[in-house]
């Protein structure tokens, strides 16, 4: 790990790149500020009631030193593979989810024997899978049935529950497998699972799902005379990455749950959270070098090092990254360098396809080949989602800035 004295930790790479560069190699990076991260961690953990447990859904980003800053702070982790099993269980100790609607056997055995506490089960047949893998080893498997709700909770764009996706058991038919689940020797069920959506940036919208989850969970404990329900929630908090000075709500939503605390608390049910996107998106930045600055047919494009192939998620989004331009004025070539000047600009990156772009015809002030773009929220869902060897590009660096 790159150590780093911070003014902040984008720009302070940035200089001590220009500083030490001989090779002209284009500067392009992934610069991660874990002294952020550990902090905001800290604050979404004590903002929540006595009744929550906070997991990190390990897909947003699965880097090592993310991993370490999270783990004093999170009271586990929700993994959704063999991989990031291993990757949680080689530093911690801490208790792990198992999610996922394509579990192999392999996997929900090495679950059974690794510190993973609770499965998901998604499917009828994945019920009868574990059944069979715990009969074969003696064990009992605990596990949160993942409902597909039968009705619409969200307005965001990507929804896994309450409309027709390859997610968790239809509401409709939770009492029939709740009633084989219940009826075997090998399961116990602890809860119910409820992750529905990404990015949604509505935190009252989120407040009144979390109730929905709350309430269904509590009427089928009633009617199948279960235990206190463990209710998982999943992740599923927004950041807004169209209009980033209107954040998500976080005290609202850490309000509304201390208020469905003092509601619920006779109950004794537990909510567990597991978030991903809001936790990393913002410790993290994807800064690159603009190769290029052209005009074709009357429009304005740059061209930067690196891309999609780095950052997938303008392009899968189709949208416009949030980005600020750091001017260099250092210039190496003895000719005429190019530029625009308050002009509307796509920013494309350095594969062969018309699909690699990160901004689409967004205003700058200034922006010339050789001034360093950064990309905000990069930090979750970026490297770990992108199609890194498409082109053979070399990878960018990965800066992990920690002040000490
Ligand atoms: C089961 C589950 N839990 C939690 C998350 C994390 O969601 P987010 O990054 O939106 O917080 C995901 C993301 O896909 C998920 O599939």
């Amino acid at each position: 790990m790159l150590t780093i004295e911070k003014k902040t930790a984008v720009e302070t790479y940035i200089a001590e790149k220009i500083e030490k560069r001989d090779t002209g190699e284009p500067i392009c990076a992934y610069v991660y500020d874990l002294d952020y991260l550990e902090n905001h961690a800290e604050k979404i953990k004590q903002s929540l009631p006595p009744f929550c447990r906070l997991y990190y859904a390990v897909k947003a980003n699965p880097e090592k030193p993310i991993l370490e800053t999270l783990e004093p702070i999170v009271d586990g982790f929700e993994v959704a593979s063999y991989g990031e099993m291993q990757k949680v269980s080689g530093l911690t100790e801490k208790a792990m989810l198992f999610g996922g609607p394509g579990k192999k056997d392999k996997e929900i055995a090495s679950a059974l024997e690794s510190n993973v506490d609770y499965l998901n089960v998604e499917s009828f047949h994945e019920l009868n899978r574990m059944i069979y893998i715990a009969e074969q080893k003696g064990v009992k498997i605990p596990v949160l049935l993942r409902v597909n709700l039968k009705d619409n909770v969200s307005d965001s764009h990507i929804r896994m529950s309450g409309v027709p996706t390859q997610f968790g058991v239809d509401e409709r038919d939770i009492p029939v497998i709740l009633l084989e689940a219940l009826a075997s020797p090998h399961i116990e069920v602890k809860g119910f699972h409820f992750h529905a959506m990404s990015n949604n940036l509505d935190a009252q919208a989120h407040l009144q799902f979390i109730g929905t989850c709350i309430e269904k969970s509590l009427a089928w404990q009633n009617e199948f005379g279960m235990e206190a329900p463990i209710v998982n929630v999943g992740g599923g908090i927004g950041i807004n990455y169209l209009n980033p000075d209107q954040p998500f709500e976080w005290e609202v939503l850490a309000k509304g749950l201390e208020d469905f605390y003092h509601i619920y608390q006779h109950q004794s049910l537990t909510l567990f959270l597991e978030i991903g996107r809001y936790m990393t998106a913002e410790c993290g930045s994807y800064v690159t070098e603009v190769l290029d600055v052209k005009t074709n047919h009357g429009e304005h494009f740059a061209v930067i090092r690196g891309g999609s192939h780095h950052l997938r998620l303008p392009a899968a989004w189709k949208m416009s990254h949030p980005f600020h331009v750091h001017s260099i004025d250092e210039w190496r070539y003895p000719f005429e360098r190019p530029g625009i000047f308050d002009e509307a600009v796509t920013v494309a990156g350095e594969l062969c396809t018309p699909n690699d772009v990160l901004v689409r015809k967004e205003n700058v002030k200034e922006l010339r080949a050789g001034d360093v773009m950064i990309f905000r929220f990069a930090g979750a869902y970026g490297w770990t989602i992108s199609h890194h060897d498409f082109l053979s590009h070399p990878h960018p660096e990965h800066i992990f800035v920690k002040k000490d």
